[in-house]
């Protein structure tokens, strides 16, 4: 089939290979009462479909069709850390969700900062995870000169700078090798914005055995000064940025000057836990980087999404076992799971009135395309992949630990009863989840314009 377009019958066929009928359908412009139907894996027809034209039919009377949550920020840990996640276990985490695609992250053992290191996530991930993947290439000192090819290879997510460091080793704080990283590439690259030079100032504040000195140690100034300086860089450089898992009211006013060079992404948890609550409640589980904060942040944020600013949602879901959790802080590792319970956490928040479930679509599909340059996904159209994310709106549900498929094997949302459920999760028109049931894996590398088509592409 290489190069073929598909025979001109098979267009104008009105059978399906699955049809979702009397479900109502919301897309990035509006939401309305429509069957969906599907073939080879893509959205072929949206609108009235009559009986008896697919191999299969849905009935999705009373539930709610989305395009495919798309989760551009997760630690999955293959290679190296895989006692806390694999891509298989943490696609598993995400298509229960109801995510059709993740975004992950490069500080694995070793790091994805080579061709060879993100081919072989590709091929590790490629039928085994469950859901559509991508991964980010570490920038370090080393690897800037490869950066404008790495950035290009399929499956790639673009580049990930850490300005502070976190959880592993990787770490580009000096201005010269910035300038140099910006200056190479061409796609939109992701940075976690902490200053280092002010957390290494800031380590006596750490207070041992208490991990909410943590949000003091990392503290609001940190997150504004890395970020202060990326605007700088990128402005100088003529580049957009991402900024991943902003926390504060003064980055988010800032960003809000900014919006032609920097998109912004903020976590359910940011957006949901605050402090001091969350460190009472959860102990070194609330524990990450950059740390939650307090309510005035948190109305900051929501003033984020509200006002648009905000792009997308990302869970930042950093899987560590309860073992390692249990240390002293803090010789506790920071992070805390997420790819699971993005979509009832939020879908919690829309039936709370706090975001309209249009604004939740757009954070979760629209906005990562809009900021990914991804192809064929991000909204429910006709030739586009048939991923879709459906869901209970009326669904009660306690979240629980029980219920989390990550290896990690726990939620800071346990106990949390919320309004808002993943029904279903469709992956190229496979059934990759229904009413918690998963379906065979069979997950692949996420296409982006900025891109080559890989080689094997159908057309
Ligand atoms: O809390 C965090 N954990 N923040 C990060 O930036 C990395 C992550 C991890 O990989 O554990």
């Amino acid at each position: 089939m290489g190069g073929a377009l598909p025979p001109q019958e098979k267009l104008l066929a009105e059978t399906f290979d699955l049809v979702f009928k009397g479900g109502t359908v919301v897309n990035h412009a509006g939401e309305g009462l429509a069957d969906i139907g599907v073939r080879d894996g893509r959205i072929a027809e949206i609108g009235a479909i009559g009986e008896g034209m697919a191999g299969e039919t849905i009935d999705a009377t009373g539930l709610h069709i989305l395009p495919g949550v798309i989760d551009s920020q997760v630690h999955f840990r293959e290679p190296g850390l895989e006692h806390k996640e694999d891509l298989a276990s943490g696609s598993r985490s995400a298509v229960l969700g109801g995510v059709t695609a993740v975004f992950e992250m490069p500080n694995t053992k070793p790091p994805t900062t080579s061709a060879e290191a993100l081919a072989a996530k590709v091929k590790a991930g490629t039928g085994r995870m469950h859901c559509d993947f991508a991964f980010f290439v570490g920038a370090t000192h080393d690897n800037v000169g490869d950066l404008a090819e790495l950035e290009r290879q399929p499956g790639a997510a673009g580049v990930k700078v850490f300005l502070g460091s976190s959880t592993g080793d990787l770490l580009v704080d000096d201005e010269a090798t910035l300038k140099r990283i910006l200056g190479a590439i061409k796609r939109r690259a992701a940075f976690h914005a902490e200053d280092e030079a002010r957390l290494k100032e800031r380590i006596p504040l750490q207070r041992a055995g208490d991990p909410s000195s943590h949000s003091e140690w990392r503290d609001p100034q940190a997150a504004l000064a890395a970020t202060e300086r990326l605007l700088r860089l990128a402005a100088e450089a003529g580049k957009r940025v991402h900024v991943l898992h902003v926390s504060t009211a003064e980055e988010m006013a800032l960003l809000a000057l900014h919006k032609d060079i920097a998109s912004v992404e903020v976590t359910p948890q940011h957006l949901t836990l605050a402090t001091p609550e969350a460190y009472e409640a959860l102990g070194t589980k609330a524990q990450m980087n950059p740390p939650l904060r307090d309510r005035t942040h948190q109305e900051r944020l929501w003033w984020g999404i509200e006002r648009r600013v905000v792009d997308v949602l990302g869970s930042d879901h950093a899987p560590h076992t309860l073992e390692e959790k249990a240390k002293r802080y803090p010789a506790t590792p920071s992070g805390m799971p997420g790819v699971q319970t993005l979509v009832p956490v939020m879908l919690d928040h829309v039936n709370a009135g706090r975001l309209s479930l249009a604004r939740f679509v757009d954070l979760t599909s629209a906005g990562p395309q809009r900021v990914f340059g991804i192809r064929g996904k991000g909204r429910i159209a006709v030739g586009y992949d048939a991923d879709l994310t459906i869901v209970d709106l009326k669904a009660e549900r306690a979240i629980e630990d029980a219920w989390i498929a990550s290896k990690c094997g726990w939620t800071p949302f346990a106990g949390r009863r919320v309004r808002g459920w993943p029904a279903g999760t469709v992956v190229r028109g496979r059934l990759a989840m229904w009413e918690g049931e998963l379906g065979e894996a069979g997950g692949k590398p996420v296409r982006f314009g900025e891109a080559p088509p890989a080689a094997n592409a159908p057309y």
